[in-house]
């Protein structure tokens, strides 16, 4: 099977995943106390239609809205809600887009108000993790070498690795091979080439590894109620350093510019 793409196929690609990131701008300058997920997911959804795309999760095996927004405990696949957040939120905004055939992935999980320093941490730990992943993310390694990159920094940080989600190729669909865990050996997996184009996104909890499902069929929250943080970028694998698809700049900007 060929999992690589080319750079056509590429192209499409970057523009979905553009996109997806400057989705994720605009949802970014809404982010304060008071709003409510549901504000969130509107203004995604118009963003991405403006700009002639369609939202990528919207219809998705039945998925209801443009963004998944999964607060605090709420790992990930959280449905937007007219709940307003408050101070010392966490929300992890995940967002798709899918124009030209192909599809944007991305996700950052946002803080609202003052959030405790331990929580910072979480979150500061788990984009860290995405970035050791992404370091891993080229030609002649292995997925598992990706894994274990994500999980070592997670486990010698004091926090666990969610095992039944896991990162993803993309492409004309959003969730195609490899699958890639966030937790393994190194060496072990399926072998990363030049092309392949996929999306790391470490879920990584506060206390115990365990997720239960909610009972709306979607949201994925922690067992024991403590907190979970999430970020995802879309990367090509190339030579000797992985090519980023999205990029959470234009996110950094509006927050820096906030503050
Ligand atoms: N970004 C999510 C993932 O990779 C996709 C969610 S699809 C939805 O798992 F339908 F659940 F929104
Ligand atoms: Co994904």
């Amino acid at each position: 099977m060929i999992l690589a793409k080319t750079e056509e196929e590429i192209e499409l690609l970057r523009l979905n995943n553009e996109l997806v990131s400057k989705t994720l701008a605009e949802v970014a300058k809404l982010i304060r106390p008071g709003v409510t997920t549901l504000e969130l997911d509107k203004r995604a959804e118009e963003y991405i239609r403006d700009n002639g795309a369609k939202p990528g999760f919207l219809g998705y095996n039945g998925y209801p809205n443009t963004l998944c927004t999964s607060v605090n405990s709420a790992v990930v696949h959280g449905i937007p809600k007219s709940v307003a957040l408050k101070d010392g939120d966490i929300v992890s905004v995940d967002c798709g887009t899918f124009l030209h055939g192909f599809y944007g992935d991305s996700a950052y999980t946002f803080t609202i108000g003052e959030v405790s320093p331990e929580v910072q941490r979480l979150i500061k730990v788990t984009r860290e993790c995405l970035e050791l992943g992404i370091d891993k993310a080229v030609d002649g390694l292995r997925v598992g070498d990706i894994s274990n990159a994500v999980q070592h920094h997670a486990e010698t940080n004091g926090y666990s690795v969610v095992r039944e989600l896991v990162g993803h190729g993309l492409g004309r669909n959003m969730h195609e091979k490899p699958e890639v865990p966030n937790y393994g050996a190194r060496g072990n997996g399926p072998k990363l080439v030049s092309g392949m184009v996929i999306c790391i996104e470490p879920m990584i909890n506060m206390g115990g590894k365990g997720v239960i499902q909610e009972r709306d069929g979607w949201t994925i929250r922690t067992a024991d109620g403590k907190p979970s943080a999430h970020f995802e970028l879309a990367v090509v694998i190339r030579k000797n350093k992985a090519e980023r698809l999205s990029t959470f700049k234009y996110i950094d900007e509006v927050l820096k510019a906030a503050n």
